[in-house]
């Protein structure tokens, strides 16, 4: 069976202990277990394993400064980019660096970015690990939501023998297995996700369509998907393909065709995630040859295609959910809430043209979710996969909540 932590991005942050030798082992087990490991080290560190031993195992290159010869390393894409950060051995300096925000080097840079769920191992002698100043700072940490792996007891570098060894290689990683283990509370779960664009034929060779690419939509699929749930995705034109096998790919170009895939599936559906960015309309009339070019200009009729999620959300049953987007660019809120009131949404996922990363094309997006009661819940730029785990979690609760209703 594959490990959990298969195709994780991992940042791993190595600090100036002696325990910092076994982050060869800790880097060759993170390998072996399917994850990509980019490696960041502080000064402190590279007198204890050389970053040659890293870079080999770890088949990147080690970041050891804000700046290298390629010029100045980005700790802020790092962040972004990991899907959990991992500062083994974390020294008691590192604690307390990273407890009070003081970035003087890349390891704390790169935490104070990330948006990944961050892990810490201690690792010191018995008497700095007792010491209240680091057990402040450890839950400093833990209140910011950071993770401790626990220290193991036994022998310390000094020949005392008590708390504050670095947890083993074997056991970190087991830790980060068990965080990333699929969660399956969508097991039995059917659910319609509309992802993609809808081409609009003009003629043969033409056709009126927009910029989306499909990346919220599949990766809301490929998540629901990994915890359970059966997936019905009908993708517009979009050349991205699902990968997990509870993924029913249903491939469609128009509007009529996604409307009519869509109220097909919906009704045997527990619930419907509606992130396709549909055509509003299409030409009246398809040309079935190529228009010629003429003098003068030239007019298409266009006529409404059908509003999916109108039609899904009037067909709604009771216990059965439905969830729409807004693209907004002005009064964002406020348009949000007009449409989930008149598509008959359980919550609509809001994300505006006017933040930076967030839309089409980028691999990143900046959501609220907005619900029928006005509560409105603000997300940070974040990747799409992990803007997918919040909306996710966000349907989960309502599932969990209707299935309490119908016992
Ligand atoms: O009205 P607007 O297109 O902005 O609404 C966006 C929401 O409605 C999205 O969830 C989108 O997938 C859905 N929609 C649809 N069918 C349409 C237009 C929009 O399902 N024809």
């Amino acid at each position: 069976m594959d490990s959990p932590l298969k195709s994780k991005n991992i940042l791993l942050g190595i600090t100036g202990s002696i325990a910092a030798y076994k982050t060869a082992i800790l880097t060759r087990l993170l390998i072996k277990a399917g994850a990509s490991v980019q490696i960041l080290m502080t000064d402190a560190a590279k007198g204890f394993i050389n970053p040659l031993t890293l870079s080999t195992l770890s088949k990147n290159p080690v970041y050891d400064g804000v700046h290298s010869e390629e010029g100045w390393n980005n700790h802020v894409e790092l962040g972004l980019q990991a899907d959990a950060m991992l500062i083994a051995p974390c020294t008691a300096t590192t604690l307390g660096k990273l407890a009070n925000g003081i970035a003087d080097n890349m390891v704390v840079a790169c935490y104070l970015s990330a948006r990944c769920p961050v892990f810490f191992a201690p690792a010191m002698d018995l008497d700095m690990w007792t010491h209240p100043s680091t057990q402040s700072n450890v839950q400093r940490l833990q209140s910011y939501g950071n993770r401790l792996i626990p220290v193991e007891h036994g022998e310390l570098a000094s020949g005392l023998v008590g708390a504050g060894r670095m947890a083993e290689p074997e056991n970190i990683v087991a830790f980060l297995e068990q965080h990333f283990h699929a969660k399956e509370d969508l097991q039995g779960k059917t659910i319609l996700v509309t992802a993609g664009p809808t081409h609009e034929a003009i003629d043969p060779v033409r056709f009126l369509g927009n910029r989306s690419t499909g990346k919220m939509g599949v990766a809301i699929a490929e998540e629901l998907a990994q915890r359970g749930a059966t997936v019905h995705l009908v993708l517009g034109p979009s050349n991205l393909k699902p990968t997990h096998t509870n993924i029913n790919c249903v491939r469609v170009t128009s509007a009529q065709e996604m409307y009519e895939a869509s109220s097909q599936l919906y009704p045997n559906c527990e619930a419907g995630i509606l992130a396709a960015a549909v055509a509003d309309y299409r030409p009246r009339v398809v040309a079935d040859k190529k228009i010629k070019k003429k003098a003068g200009d030239m007019h298409i009729e266009l006529e409404r295609t059908p509003d999916i999620a109108a039609a899904l959300g009037k067909t709604k049953k009771e216990g059965q959910l439905l969830v729409g987007f807004a693209l907004e660019t002005n009064n964002e809120l406020e348009n949000a809430k007009g449409k989930l009131e008149r598509k008959n949404f359980d919550f609509i996922v809001l994300n505006s043209l006017n933040d930076k990363g967030a839309g089409f094309k980028h691999d990143t997006n900046k959501v609220s979710l907005i619900y029928k009661d006005n509560k409105v819940q603000h997300f940070e730029l974040k990747t799409k996969a992990a803007v997918a785990v919040d909306i996710v979690d966000a349907l989960a609760v309502f599932l969990n909540k209707s299935i309490d209703i119908s016992r």
